[in-house]
């Protein structure tokens, strides 16, 4: 049979550039994809264990999960949403919510797939040249936005957007969405700030900090109009039960958490100068240090380092910027111990 798929498919569709994950190779140092890798907690592994006896049960436990999330957010059960990744989380707002949808560039990639794949605009402008963030040109644009999506601690730049930007940002009355992926190693959050801001969405997961990429689960905050509206299009059972046990035991077992994201911190640091002394290294809150490696190319950087068993992220050119970047994120402190090394004669 002949078959045409481009008189079927939505025309948007084909336009989209598909996301491509940090590679995952067995045997490599893995720092491409902002991983916890320290892996979670003991308890975490014996609920996964326990749980595999229930899989052939529907997915029960969302409910306890809510309001475990909502005691670690300091907020109601009504204000949470879980989701099978963040991702899922965006998808279902972009969703629900009218476009055009702005974004800042470079920030996390998945916001223009997700705006892209439901024939929505996808609105960009750039950070300021050392990545900061652009307050009056954003506001400006936001004019011609419904939905505002930003990143704080910003992948992949590591930087951070000010309380009284975020306000200013709020002020202009669209929805707002604010990706707080890596809040764990930052430690400042803008959920408290859903009480005074019926237009503001925080998202969170448990892929980071929490070490359960693997997974699949995060969360949005909101006030609950919001959350009940994003309930009418959530797919019955999104979330898996071996996420919904897990997640469940590593709020039970922060302290582990929070003692691999201190490590994690220090180590950011002492990575940070490493790196600082042969390339610029850009200042981060969260689990990864972007890099500007020119004049090597950011692929030539990363095949060395592929050569010497580890796996960074390279993006090469940013668009509107010079430079080619690097972004690494911080793994154990062995794991950077060795990074270090292999940097020693590239
Ligand atoms: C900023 C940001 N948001 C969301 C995600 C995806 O999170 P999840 O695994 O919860 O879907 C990532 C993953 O890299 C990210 O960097």
């Amino acid at each position: 049979m002949k078959f045409d798929i481009s008189k079927f498919i939505k025309p948007w569709v084909m336009e989209i550039e598909p996301y491509i994950p940090g590679k995952t190779m067995k045997g490599y140092i893995k720092l491409a994809s902002n991983e916890n890798n320290y892996g979670p907690s003991q308890r975490v592994i014996e609920a996964l264990q326990k749980g595999i006896e229930e899989v052939n049960i529907y997915p029960y436990r969302d409910e306890e999960l809510r309001g475990k999330v909502a005691d670690y957010c300091k907020v109601d059960r009504e204000n949470v949403i879980l989701g099978n990744g963040s991702d899922e989380l965006m998808d279902l707002i972009f969703k629900i919510f009218k476009g055009p949808i702005l974004g800042v560039n470079p920030s996390f990639s998945g916001y223009k797939i997700f705006t892209l794949a439901l024939g929505e605009k996808y609105l960009e402008i750039n950070l300021k040249e050392d990545f900061g963030f652009p307050l009056d040109e954003f506001i400006e644009k936001s004019k011609e936005a419904n939905i505002l999506i930003l990143c704080s601690p910003n992948n992949p730049t590591g930087g951070v957007i000010s309380e009284e930007d975020i306000k200013a940002v709020l002020d202009q009355g669209k929805i707002t969405v604010v990706d707080e992926a890596y809040y764990e190693f930052y430690g400042k959050s803008f959920v408290p700030l859903i009480s005074e801001y019926p237009n503001l969405i925080v998202l969170r997961t448990f892929a980071k900090a929490f070490a359960l990429a693997g997974l699949r689960i995060g969360y949005a905050i909101s006030n609950s109009g919001i959350i009940n509206a994003l309930y009418k299009v959530k797919p019955p059972f999104n979330v898996n039960s071996l996420a919904l046990v897990s997640a469940i035991a590593a709020l039970d077992s922060k302290d582990y958490m929070k003692t691999t994201v201190e490590r994690i911190k220090i180590d950011r640091e002492i990575l940070f100068r490493e790196l600082s002394k042969k390339f610029k290294a850009f200042r981060s809150e969260a689990n990864f240090i972007l890099m500007d490696v020119s004049p090597i190319k950011a692929t030539e950087f990363f095949e060395n380092l592929l050569k010497k068993g580890i796996i960074v992220r390279a993006f090469g050119k940013f668009s509107g910027f010079v430079g080619e970047y690097v972004r690494i994120s911080v793994g154990t402190s062995e794991e950077n111990r060795k990074l270090i090394e292999a940097l020693e004669d590239i």
